[in-house]
This record gives C-alpha cells, structure tokens and sequence, in this order.
C-alpha cells in the first residue's frame, strides 16, 4: 500500500522582531492584554520591501529539500497555500516554479486561510497515493504585515498576525509503520464574513450596460477600492473573535476526533499535537479538553499566528526540538476563515 511520507521538512522566519511594546507605538493596546488574551509576545514582520510570500516560501522550500535530499529538478508538482499572495493573480506556486528553476510542473495555488497547510498537504496527499507524482513540495507561507489595519481600530485582528513560511516535500512510502493515514476536510460557508478581508473584490460593484455608457473614470476607481471601503477599514482583514474563538473550540477537538475514530487510535496514542497556532488559550483548552498534557506544541509566543504558514513552522520546530521521531503518531489540526477546518493524523 502506498502511502505519502513527509520526507523533508523547512522554516523560514523574517529576522525583525516586533514585540508587543512595539506595537503599542501604533496602537492603543498593551503588552498585557495581547499576552492574556492570544499568549502572543513577539511575532516576526518581513522587510517592506524584497522580502515577500513568495520569497519566504522559497527560502523554506530549500531547507525541505535539503532536508529530503532531493532538488528542485526533482519536484515534479508545488503545491502553494497563503492568504497574502505577492500578486492577486498569478499565484505564488508559479513564482516559486521561476525562482527555483524547476521544470514545467503543474504549480496550484490553495486559499483556504489558516487550514491553507491542512488543505495543500492533504491535496498532495491524493496525487502521491494514486502514483501520479513522486515528489510534491507543499508550502504555506504568509506575509500579513504589509495588510493590517495598524490603527487602534484593527487592534483585535492585527496583534495576532505574524509573518513566516513552512514547507514540507512529500514522497510516496510503502512501510507499514510511515506516512498520512488519513486526511480530513470541512467547511461551514455560513460564516464566511466572520474572518475575512471583504475588498478589493468581485462583490462591491458590478458593471452594467447602463454604467458603460455613461463610462467615469472615477467610478472605475472607485469600484476596486472606494473611499467608503477604506473608510470602512474593508480593505482589511476583519474579525468576529469571539464568534470565531467559539466555533473553533467545537471544531478543532471534533476534527481530531474524526481523525482517531477513522484509524482506530485513542486520544492517548497521540505523540504530539501540532494544531495552527490561533491562539494560546485555543491549544491550552485542547490540551486539557482532550487530555493531551504536554503533547500539544506551541510556538504563538514567538511568531503570532501564521495562518497557512503556522502549521510547518511548528512541525519543523518540533522536528528540530526531538519531539517529533520516526514512527510517532502526529496529529495537524487547523481552523480558521470560511469557516474551514481539518486535520491529519500521520505516522513520522
Ligand atoms: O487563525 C484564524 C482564526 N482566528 C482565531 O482563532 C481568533 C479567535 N479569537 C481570538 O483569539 C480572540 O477573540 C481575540 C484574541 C481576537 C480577542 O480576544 P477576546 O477576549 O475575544 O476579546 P474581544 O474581542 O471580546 O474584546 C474584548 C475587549 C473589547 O473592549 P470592550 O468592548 O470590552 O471595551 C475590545 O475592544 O478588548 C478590546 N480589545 C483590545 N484591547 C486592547 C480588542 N483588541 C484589543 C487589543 N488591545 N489589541
């Protein structure tokens, strides 16, 4: 039986630290009320300019090859998962594709938020199990801090994200012992407005014959991105976080239950935990929730929330740490914006 093994693993994080102190400078808010609330103490933002998605992404893409002793002729399909993309169109799969020399390769681009990573590998996951592709690269890497509202009115959302990429190179595996056992994929679009960034976007304004004929340059402007909406902070991210804090609790505890029901494992069989990083008092309530002491890993102190990017840096780090060995039962859970959620129980 084939299955898919992660068989190299990469981070990269910005080296600017931005402490909560730091943001105080921008906004009304203190380092006690972020620490209290999220756990957050510092996250890393990447440089203004030169330093994008794309590039992050790349730069952990080559330490997952490196890791997986294989090179980007190798790759034979990239897999890109981020909210913050260097351009709204093209994707960052295609850049990644350039920069790194590889050949002709399908390049697909995912966009579902913090369950970015969760969705991307459980997508390689599928062309790995049924032979099509021998050798995928799978990232998730974000650039939030060149779109938060840094005024006191964003401060609930813009304290909590930080910048940084993941990746991971999967490869197909026939031992028994080795690879993802099963892969688990939900969303509620019910809530798609509760965590979202509203604008520039299809929604606001839409052409008709009528609006043609009478053709105004201002209009024209004003349909990507109207005072209002500035006015209106919709062009950037807004958030509902207790609507959003609620519903995860209920989703992350369910979909990692999904996970061990379907293969037969109990709670207590799970070597470590790596759920995206929310926020602190998520996890903690996972942990006592489920009764994971100490098996669930958390790096939101240091990075704030990543979103696509959470879940492979903290696999990475825990990698890096020892605490993540051959033959462990890993569980990645993710919830965030659409609502969308999921999970993926493996065996390292
Ligand atoms: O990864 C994507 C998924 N996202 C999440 O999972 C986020 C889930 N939600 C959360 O983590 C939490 O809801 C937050 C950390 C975002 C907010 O914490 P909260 O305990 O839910 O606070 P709140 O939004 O209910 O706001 C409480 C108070 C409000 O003031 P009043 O109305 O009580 O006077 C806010 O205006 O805290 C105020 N507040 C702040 N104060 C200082 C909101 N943000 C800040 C801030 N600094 N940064």
């Amino acid at each position: 039986m084939i299955r898919t093994k992660i068989a190299g693993i990469g981070k990269y994080l910005p080296q600017q630290v931005m402490t909560n102190d730091d943001l105080v400078k921008y906004m009304d808010t203190t380092d006690e009320w972020i620490r209290e609330r999220t756990g957050i103490r510092e996250r890393r933002f990447a440089q203004r300019t030169g330093e994008t998605t794309a590039t992050m992404g790349i730069e952990a893409s080559r330490m997952a090859m490196q890791n997986a002793n294989t090179n980007p002729k190798e790759i034979d399909f990239v897999i890109f998962a981020t909210l913050s993309p260097d351009y709204y169109f093209p994707g960052c799969g295609v850049l990644v594709q350039r920069e790194l020399g590889m050949k002709e390769i399908g390049a697909l681009d995912i966009r579902n938020q913090c369950s970015g990573f969760v969705y991307a590998l459980s997508v390689a996951d599928q062309f790995i199990k049924t032979g099509m592709y021998k050798n995928i690269l799978v990232i998730g890497s974000e650039k939030h801090s060149f779109g938060l509202d840094m005024s006191t009115r964003g401060r609930n959302i813009s304290v909590i994200f930080g910048d940084g990429a993941g990746a991971v190179v999967v490869q197909p595996t026939e031992l028994e012992d080795q690879g993802i056992l099963s892969t688990h994929l939900h969303s509620d679009g019910r809530s798609a407005e509760l965590l979202a960034m509203y604008n520039p976007g299809t929604h606001a304004n839409h052409w008709t014959r009528e609006k043609l004929a009478d053709f105004n340059e201002a209009e024209v402007a004003d349909m990507f991105m109207s005072k209002e909406m500035v006015e209106k902070s919709q062009n950037f991210p807004n958030m509902d976080g207790p609507a959003v804090f609620k519903m995860a609790a209920i989703k992350f505890p369910e979909v990692i239950r999904e996970a061990l029901d379907k293969n037969g494992f109990q709670v207590s069989d799970i070597d470590l935990l790596v759920p995206h990083q929310a926020n602190l008092r998520i996890s903690q309530f996972l942990e006592s929730q489920l009764g994971l002491k100490g098996r669930v890993y958390n790096n939101i102190q240091r990075y704030g929330n990543t979103t696509a990017a959470s879940i492979p840096i903290g696999l990475c780090e825990a990698w890096e740490e020892g605490r993540v060995k051959r033959g462990d039962l890993i569980c990645l859970a993710s919830f965030g914006s659409g609502f969308t959620w999921g999970s993926i129980l493996l065996k390292w």
